[in-house]
């Protein structure tokens, strides 16, 4: 069976625990910030939940009803559903009703834009929600042009994992096929849900894209749709981008 990749919220939260220290360093700018967050491409909550128990004054925006429902029932949960509001819209064109000092976007989401019209539509849009000194992060994977090559049209194991509450597994494979004309990755993502007994109990494909982003480009884009890069890291405990950086984490600040 082919859907939607975020239609599968709870697959999705079993394989997707994000990348070392992302949720630390995303609550630590929130809160620097010290003003209203908007996080794009909220999902599930996994980092605007965190984010508001500690304290942090904060909207989630996505454009899957499914994730935002699993981040309101997760919001709910931990006693916070009433300090959160999660928004369904677009991030390529969304009208608030308020500023933000800063608007954050974790987890590669930036990298769901898959053309440049996309890219810049979102970042004009971002642009006007932003405070005068707001700040714009987020996060996308470097390009290597060896795993570019390699990865082509190759099928990986992702891993397996326990399905909680159940004594199920779930086996998943990424099988990502790549147009690099356009900078864009098929990834179809197989999960594999297997009980007790060994019989496979349920088998869904679900395809998504990204669009890579070599960083240089993310600078020329950033320039262009009126922002200026103030920090690059290479990590979330915020150590310098180098060439042996696989992370690019991206600070910028509108040009005024
Ligand atoms: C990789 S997930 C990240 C979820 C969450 N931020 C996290 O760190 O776990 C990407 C999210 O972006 C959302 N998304 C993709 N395209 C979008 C768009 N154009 N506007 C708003 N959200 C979008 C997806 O629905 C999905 O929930």
């Amino acid at each position: 069976m082919d859907t939607s990749h975020y239609d599968w919220t709870d697959y999705y939260d079993i394989v997707s625990t994000g990348l070392e220290h992302d949720v630390d360093f995303y609550t630590a700018m929130a809160r620097e910030a010290n003003g209203p967050i908007l996080e794009l491409g909220c999902g599930t909550g996994r980092i605007t939940i965190p984010a508001v128990m500690a304290g942090v004054d904060i909207v989630g925006l996505d454009l899957s009803e499914a994730m935002l429902e699993k981040a309101r029932m997760k919001a709910k949960m931990m006693k916070v559903g009433n300090h959160v509001a999660f928004v369904q819209a677009d991030m390529r064109d969304f009208t608030l009703p308020q500023k933000f000092a800063a608007v954050i976007i974790p987890y590669r989401t930036f990298l769901h834009l898959l053309t440049v019209k996309d890219q810049l539509a979102a970042l004009r849009s971002i642009r006007s929600h932003l405070q005068e000194d707001g700040i714009l992060a987020f996060n996308i994977f470097v390009p290597s042009i060896k795993h570019l090559y390699e990865q082509d049209e190759k099928s990986s194991t992702r891993g397996i994992y326990e399905i909680p509450g159940t004594e199920d597994r779930l086996y998943v494979w990424d099988y990502t096929r790549y147009d690099h004309h356009q900078q864009i990755a098929q990834i179809i993502r197989q999960y594999e849900r297997v009980g007790s007994t060994g019989v496979v109990v349920e088998k869904v494909n679900v395809p998504f894209y990204i669009r890579y982003m070599f960083p240089v480009e993310c600078h020329h884009l950033l320039k262009l749709a009126g922002f200026t890069v103030v920090n690059r890291y290479g990590d979330f405990q915020r150590s310098e981008f180098g060439p042996d950086s696989t992370e690019l984490i991206v600070v910028a600040k509108k040009i005024q």
